[in-house]
Formats: C-alpha cells, sequence, structure tokens
C-alpha cells in the first residue's frame, strides 16, 4: 500500500459524512468484532486505529500483570518507538479482529495506522486483517497455542502471531515481560 497523507484524512471525512460504513456487534471469531453497514470498495480507507501513543516500555509496564495465557492485546506497533494503545482512547477500530485470509489491511502513514479494504467488502461482512503479532525470544513453547486463531478461513493457519523465521543468530535484547502487539 502506498504511504497515506492528507489524502487519507480527506478520504475518510468523505466518507464519514455518508451513512456509516461499520458497526461494532459480537463475532463468531471472538467477541466483538467490526462489520459492513455497507458495501466498501477495495481501497477505501475504512478507520485510523486510535488510542494513546506510548512508547515500547510504557506499553510492557501496562501490561506487565497479565499472565501468559491471556491472549487479549490491544496494542499496536507504529515503529520502534511508538505503540498506539487501543485500549486508552481507542475508537472502533480496536475491535478488527484477526483473520488469515483478510479482507482489510493497515498501513503507516506518517506515524499513524490506518486500517483499509483489500477487497470488495460486501454489507454484512466482518472485517478482518492479519495482526501478525510479533513473536519474542521468550516466548512460551506453547506460544501458538495460546494465540490460536479462530478466523474460520479455509487456509487459516491458525495462528495470531506471525509465521516463525527460521532460527538466526541474534544480539542478546530485553525482552523478558514484553506485551504481546500487533506489528500489522
Ligand atoms: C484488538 S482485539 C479485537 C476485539 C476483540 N474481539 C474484543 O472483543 O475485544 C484483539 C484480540 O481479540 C482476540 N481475537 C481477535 N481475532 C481473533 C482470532 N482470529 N482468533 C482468536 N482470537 C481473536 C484476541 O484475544 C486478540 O488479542
Ligand atoms: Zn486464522
Amino acid at each position: 500500500m502506498p504511504p497515506r497523507n492528507k489524502s487519507t484524512d480527506r478520504r475518510m471525512k468523505k466518507s464519514a459524512r455518508r451513512a456509516p460504513m461499520i458497526e461494532v456487534r459480537h463475532s463468531p471469531i471472538h467477541g466483538f468484532g467490526v462489520f459492513a453497514l455497507r458495501r466498501i470498495r477495495k481501497g477505501t480507507a475504512i478507520i485510523e486505529y486510535l488510542g494513546e501513543r506510548v512508547s515500547h516500555a510504557e506499553a510492557d509496564a501496562r501490561y506487565e500483570d497479565k499472565t501468559e495465557d491471556d491472549n487479549h492485546t490491544f496494542l499496536f506497533t507504529v515503529d520502534s518507538k511508538t505503540v498506539i494503545d487501543g485500549g486508552v482512547g481507542g475508537n472502533e477500530g480496536r475491535y478488527i479482529n484477526h483473520g488469515c485470509e483478510p479482507n482489510c489491511e493497515s498501513s503507516v502513514a506518517d506515524k499513524r495506522i490506518f486500517i483499509e479494504a483489500i477487497r470488495t467488502i460486501q454489507k454484512g461482512e466482518e472485517l478482518a486483517y492479519d495482526y501478525q503479532i510479533g513473536r519474542d525470544v521468550d516466548d512460551a513453547p506453547n506460544v501458538d497455542e495460546i494465540f490460536a486463531c479462530r478466523c474460520g478461513a479455509q487456509n487459516c493457519r491458525g495462528s495470531m502471531l506471525a509465521p516463525a523465521k527460521a532460527p538466526r543468530k541474534r544480539r542478546a535484547r530485553r525482552t523478558a515481560g514484553r506485551a504481546k502487539r500487533k506489528t500489522r
């Protein structure tokens, strides 16, 4: 996706003047989800992922009490410095669930995250994008089980985590107690 700036804002303001595009309601995938209230065309910038912008250290500190088997996260990585915490000051964007065969995609522009349609979405369809949640060196051996995906897609990869990379030598880095976040 190309980088977005003022034109994304303009497009989102224009579509906000029309009848609402989405609503939040119970989802067959998990908890609440976001559903199309009308047909959404491919390329439409649907919503900005809003929330408090914090450092990675602050995001980790905020959720350090979470147990290892808790897979719920409203955190979204913007870059190496910033994480958006959708749990604080967030909008409906935080309720979009993960899907392995998604109809949406996230993109970063001017350090902001936008969710947009990557194909035409029909009225009533649930919106989803691939979270690609980051892996960490100290992840529990059953981390894929903890972050198991329930998207129901035919080619569901079974996990909300980014696919594992082939092992390689890493520099030592502090990862203990790192709160999981979406990276895409
Ligand atoms: C940003 S929230 C999405 C809204 C969530 N359904 C809710 O009601 O709060 C992300 C969390 O929803 C759950 N989730 C989202 N997509 C999922 C999926 N495909 N399979 C299982 N759980 C999912 C996970 O707990 C994930 O950390
Ligand atoms: Zn899946």
